[in-house]
């Protein structure tokens, strides 16, 4: 039986997440404070240090991209906060606005002493509107104690202002430029890349996005004195990680792990395995996007390296286990179908594959696919991967792809498992 680690979770329910005040007593911005002493270009190298990859699902080297953005020339530059979470079964960013707001609107500030930007953004998905007020509160508490705003903590020309923006509820709108133009009052339409964002961002800003997670662990690595952070995990994939279990378990929710537990110990352990003994028939990583496997994944330990080996990867930090009630089949349906609604339609490979895929897995479950329709099916998708404008259409048939290889016999041409 495996335990949960709190190191990005500290804060958790020990505090009124309404109050600064309790945040401050239980050491909040001490981060901050001591970032101010710090160069800039030292905050990105403690990241870089404790190889931090982003949280968002790209795994980039979260270091690298303080350092690169930082590097920007600009009078006027911008960071966002990526809280969007549309991937499906992925909910950890929500438990940290949730339950530590103050922590995240701490880690976008020292984020924008680092990078030097003036402005920064949340962009919160619709479905958290609950969490508007929660986050509001926060922003304007640490407004009026000098956290944020005009010369903060005293020190002149550092100007950080946060400001709160909703999106309309569309997947597509966490890609970073899609995101961007979604600020900007546009169609939250993706674009192709150069110019890059740290460059011309919102509103043509040098602009640095990021993930909740990914600012949350900010404060806590600048104050680990103890070097706890670095004490988990191994190789490429030091620390901690929040993970998302859902589907077909017991006890679904947020777990922070130590890098290096496995999947068995996570799904059987943390989230207490399958209800009423069910047998297990599949898991996803990292949300619809990511692809699956079946149970010869249990004992792998949970770390990009480790899980790329296996032919997953970590993506959003989602894990969604689905027992023998679901067909290998039905699940590929249920996930195209969310891609098919979700692609923007702007690119012909996302908006035309999506509709073709959807026609032969009709096809397939109708017991009418023939062998060409099978490898149909495959070209497909891989022209969708190499071929569409963003990271939706080119990982919508990640799952589709993966099944071709680990469950042959649903695509055996006149019968599905
Ligand atoms: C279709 C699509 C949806 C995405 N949704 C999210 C999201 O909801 N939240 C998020 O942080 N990143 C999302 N991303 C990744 C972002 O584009 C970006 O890589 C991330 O916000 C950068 O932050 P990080 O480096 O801290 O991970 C999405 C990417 C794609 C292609
Ligand atoms: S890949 Fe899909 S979501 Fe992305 S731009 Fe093309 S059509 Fe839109």
């Amino acid at each position: 039986m495996s335990s949960e680690v709190h190191f990005i979770t500290k804060n958790f329910d020990k505090y009124d997440p309404m109050s600064i005040d309790a945040y401050l007593a239980i050491g909040g911005f001490s981060a901050l404070k001591k970032a101010v002493q710090m160069d800039g270009e030292d905050i990105a190298a403690v990241i870089s240090a404790a190889k931090i990859k982003g949280r968002g699902g790209a795994a980039y080297d979260m270091g690298r991209k303080w350092s690169q953005a930082r590097a920007v020339k600009g009078d006027h530059k911008l960071t966002i906060c990526n809280a969007d979470e549309g991937e499906p079964c992925t909910f950890k960013d929500r438990e940290i606005i949730r339950r530590d707001p103050f922590n995240l609107i701490e880690g976008m500030i020292i984020g924008a002493y680092t990078v030097q930007a003036q402005d920064g953004y949340i962009y919160l998905r619709e479905e958290y509107r609950h969490l508007r007020a929660r986050l509001k509160n926060a922003i304007r508490q640490a407004e009026e104690k000098g956290f944020l705003g005009d010369n903060i903590l005293g020190i002149p020309n550092f100007n950080f202002h946060i400001h709160l923006y909703s999106g309309a509820g569309a997947y597509v709108c966490g890609e970073g430029t899609a995101l961007i133009r979604s600020i900007e009052g546009k169609a939250g339409r993706p674009r192709m890349k150069p110019p890059f964002i740290k460059v011309s961002g919102a509103f043509a800003l040098p602009t640095c996005v990021n993930n909740v997670e990914s600012f949350a662990i900010v404060p806590h690595l600048l104050c680990d004195r103890e070097n706890v952070y670095m004490s988990h995990g191994s190789g490429e994939s030091i620390g901690t990680k929040l993970v998302s279990v859902g589907g077909n378990v017991r006890r679904p929710g947020v777990y922070e792990i130590p890098f290096g537990t496995t999947v068995r110990e996570i799904i059987y352990g943390l989230a207490q395995g399958i209800p009423d003994g069910h047998a297990l028939r599949l898991i996803q990583f990292g949300g619809a996007s990511g692809k699956i496997t079946d149970d010869r994944i249990l004992d792998v330990p949970y770390t990009y390296d480790d899980l790329k080996a296996a032919g997953v990867t970590v993506g959003s930090g989602a894990i969604l286990v689905i027992d023998e009630r679901t067909s290998v089949l039905d699940f590929l349906r249920m996930t195209q179908a969310f891609f098919s609604h979700e692609s923007c339609g702007q690119c012909t490979p996302c908006r035309e594959g999506n509709a073709h895929q959807k026609i032969l897995l009709e096809k397939l479950a109708r017991g009418e696919a023939t062998p060409e329709d099978i490898a149909l099916m495959k070209k497909i998708g891989e022209i969708m991967e190499r071929a569409s404008l963003c990271g939706l259409g080119e990982t919508a048939q990640a799952a589709l792809l993966s099944a071709m290889q680990v469950f042959p016999d649903t695509f055996a041409v006149g019968g599905a498992c």
